[in-house]
């Protein structure tokens, strides 16, 4: 956008344009994860020269990397062409999500194009990534393929590995990942997975998911035991 700005080898344009306070709309992307590449919202045009001649392309700029001497436009006529289409798709695959609905508002994207759909997750995998390579548990995957590919625990059913420790939930851009607790419990609506919570000893605060803890204890190698209080009583 005509602004000289410097990144770091290996880092991708949207995270290198972020920090300089360029703002790309995007969905799918978490500085946590790799990027997956699955929203296409955050297309950016990148000029770059190859063998003497200039090459302009249309490309995601959350798996596109910084290099030497590339021009990247955010905003032109083309990519906003793109971008509304994508919101359009978006938009007909979860109607009514508040998220999409105040994109689409911003980028002009308007309902009625395309056939709309039931679901409630756009497939950006950012729930799948986080469970695998942040918690590391692993307890989501993709299945199925086409218009019946969606997100699920193993086999569809209540996965046995997730530990209720919501992750996915924060991490779902368009909040389709619905939690529930009581004093007792931890529900992860969309997996079916409902878990007993760890009452904390000395003032009976439900922290969090005694499978939560056994995982970090694990991880950690502490005992179960070293987990009796919650935060604020361990002050
Ligand atoms: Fe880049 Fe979704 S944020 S494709």
């Amino acid at each position: 956008d005509g602004k000289e700005v410097h990144g770091e080898r290996g880092e991708s344009v949207l995270k290198v344009a972020l920090q300089h306070g360029i703002r790309i709309p995007h969905l799918c992307y978490h500085e946590a994860v790799k990027p997956y590449g699955a929203c296409r919202l955050c297309l950016v045009e990148v000029t770059r020269e190859s063998h003497g001649r200039k090459r302009t392309q249309l490309t995601t700029s959350c798996n596109y990397p910084v290099l030497e001497g590339i021009d990247v436009v955010t905003t032109s006529e083309k990519i906003l062409k793109n971008r509304r289409m994508v919101l359009e798709l978006l938009m007909a695959r979860v109607p009514g999500s508040p998220q999409l609905e105040a994109l689409g508002a911003e980028y002009g994207a308007k309902t009625g194009r395309f056939k709309p759909s039931d679901k409630e997750c756009i497939l950006c995998g950012l729930c799948v990534s986080v469970c695998r390579d942040v918690v590391g548990v692993d307890a989501l995957g993709f299945m199925g393929r086409g218009a019946f590919k969606d997100v699920r625990p193993p086999f569809g059913e209540p996965s046995k590995e997730c530990i209720g420790c919501a992750a996915c939930v924060m991490a779902c851009p368009v909040d389709c990942i619905k939690m529930e607790e009581s004093p007792t419990r931890r529900r992860i609506v969309r997996w079916g997975r409902d878990l007993p919570m760890k009452v904390c000893e000395s003032c009976g605060y439900p922290f969090a998911p005694t499978f939560q803890l056994m995982h970090f204890a694990k991880l950690i190698g502490t005992k179960l035991g070293d987990y009796a209080l919650c935060q604020d009583c361990r002050k």
